[in-house]
């Protein structure tokens, strides 16, 4: 635990092997990370201080506390870049593709959101878990109720996790009592974002769920509402299935492609989050690309549903913004590892093989930057917040005895990316102060 030190600051050394990211390496390649076996992070205030070798860092501040963690890895915690709390309790929900999986699971829970002590309980719950697996940002879909958003900020807010929330909206094609309106999306989300957005360590993203749940009058309304709000963010998914692009391309026979129903209405910017974006045409990459809009890949969710293969090598060739995201509870795990492993197994079948360096930046500041949180969180530098995960690499014998052939810091931790969960997070900071 962090102690007093000399004058006011609080200052902790946490020492561990340490990773560094200066460039992206999937536009940049990965050679430019930096690697320290015996590093160093000096945390004050809640704030990362300094980064660099154990000596150093020891020798620069020898009066203050020092937390070994041995050869564990320590990282920017890891940042979830599009999830659904509310989804928490139907996770791995069998046989269904995604509309049928929203009617026949998704829905149905979602209506209980409404009972503000349910959604407080869910998300109590959801927190928990992903602490639990080194996630210390999210970014979540909530449900049409603000109650569901209010429980959300308000347990974010206890633990004192910078996260990003909004009110799902949706006028059709969604059951009785889980419908709002044109006008009642426009207010709930205005009054909701005018509470929390910029509060502490908190964000608002307009959220319409995607193009087939909102009436293009609702879709412009939230336009609108984005345009005297810029500074929020807006999230929503697009070109996840085949069957949903057909459903999109009947519900709007005037727009030439799925992206044009969210840029006809305004929803098209660069703080704009868009899930999935598997099967995009030639013009939505363009003018995603031209807007420098964020694309989240959510590769468990991808596979699960069986959406399709996102196209990481070529989105990032074309120098797109890329997340990483689980999607929960579309996605299959909590866990941003196991989110690792099925990125890089989806990119192993569309040919190539994602480095280390690619997945740890895509769960880290990746993310961070999608998020526009990436000057604050996402990467061990000076003045970063103190967001952390502290990586066991031998967390399990399997892993253990991999991880011992190892000749490199890549090949040391690519078993823990592959194979590990909870068991090697050992150890979560938020601003600094011990989470798990
Ligand atoms: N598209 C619209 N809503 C959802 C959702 O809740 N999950 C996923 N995976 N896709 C969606
Ligand atoms: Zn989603």
């Amino acid at each position: 635990m962090a102690v007093l030190t000399s004058g006011m600051n609080t200052s902790e050394i946490l020492l561990g092997q340490t990773l560094v990211f200066p460039d992206n390496p999937l536009f940049e390649g990965w050679q430019s990370a930096r690697h320290d076996a015996r590093g160093a992070v000096l945390i004050t205030d809640g704030k990362i201080a300094a980064v660099g070798s154990a000596d150093d860092v020891r020798r620069a501040h020898p009066d203050v506390p020092v937390t070994d963690h041995g050869d564990a890895l320590i990282l920017p915690g890891f940042v979830d870049a599009h999830v659904h709390y509310p989804q928490t309790a139907i996770i791995a929900s069998w046989g269904k593709r995604l509309i049928d999986w929203l009617n026949a699971y998704t829905f149905p829970e979602e209506m209980r959101f409404g009972d503000k002590a349910y959604a407080r309980q869910v998300a109590g719950r959801y927190f928990d878990l992903t602490l639990a697996a080194g996630t210390t940002t999210v970014a979540s879909y909530c449900t049409i109720h603000p109650e569901s958003v209010q429980a959300f900020f308000e347990e974010a807010q206890s633990r004192g996790v910078a996260s990003v929330a909004g009110k799902t909206c949706m006028d059709r094609n969604a059951p009785d009592g889980l419908r709002d309106t044109v006008q009642s999306a426009y207010d709930d989300s205005k009054r909701l974002l005018e509470q929390w957005h910029g509060r502490e360590r908190l964000r608002y993203a307009i959220t319409p769920r995607f193009s087939p749940t909102s009436t293009r009058e609702q879709l412009e309304a939230l336009g609108v509402l984005w345009a005297e709000h810029p500074e929020c963010l807006m999230q929503t998914h697009l070109s996840e299935q085949t069957e949903e692009i057909a459903w999109v391309a009947e519900l709007f026979p005037e727009a030439d492609d799925y992206l044009e129903t969210y840029e006809a209405a305004g929803l098209l910017g660069a703080n704009g989050l868009y899930g999935h974006a598997i099967h995009l045409r030639e013009r939505e990459r363009a003018r995603l690309r031209e807007v420098g809009a964020a694309l989240i890949h959510c590769p468990t969710s991808n596979m699960f549903i069986g959406s399709g293969l996102f196209d990481l090598k070529g989105l990032a060739a074309e120098r797109q913004r890329i997340g990483l995201a689980t999607d929960t509870g579309g996605g299959s795990s909590f866990s941003m590892l196991r989110t690792m492993a099925a990125a890089y197994e989806v990119a192993q079948l569309n040919g190539y093989a994602c480095h280390p360096a690619e997945l740890l930046w895509l769960a880290t500041a990746g993310s961070a930057g999608t998020l526009g949180m990436g000057t604050r969180i996402g990467s061990l530098k000076p003045g970063y917040d103190a967001d952390l995960v502290v990586l066991d690499l031998a967390s399990t014998p399997a892993i253990a005895q991999r991880a011992a052939r190892a000749d490199d810091i890549w090949e040391a931790v690519f078993p823990t990316i592959m194979m590990g969960d909870d068991r090697a997070i050992r150890g979560v900071r938020i601003m600094g102060k011990v989470a798990v």
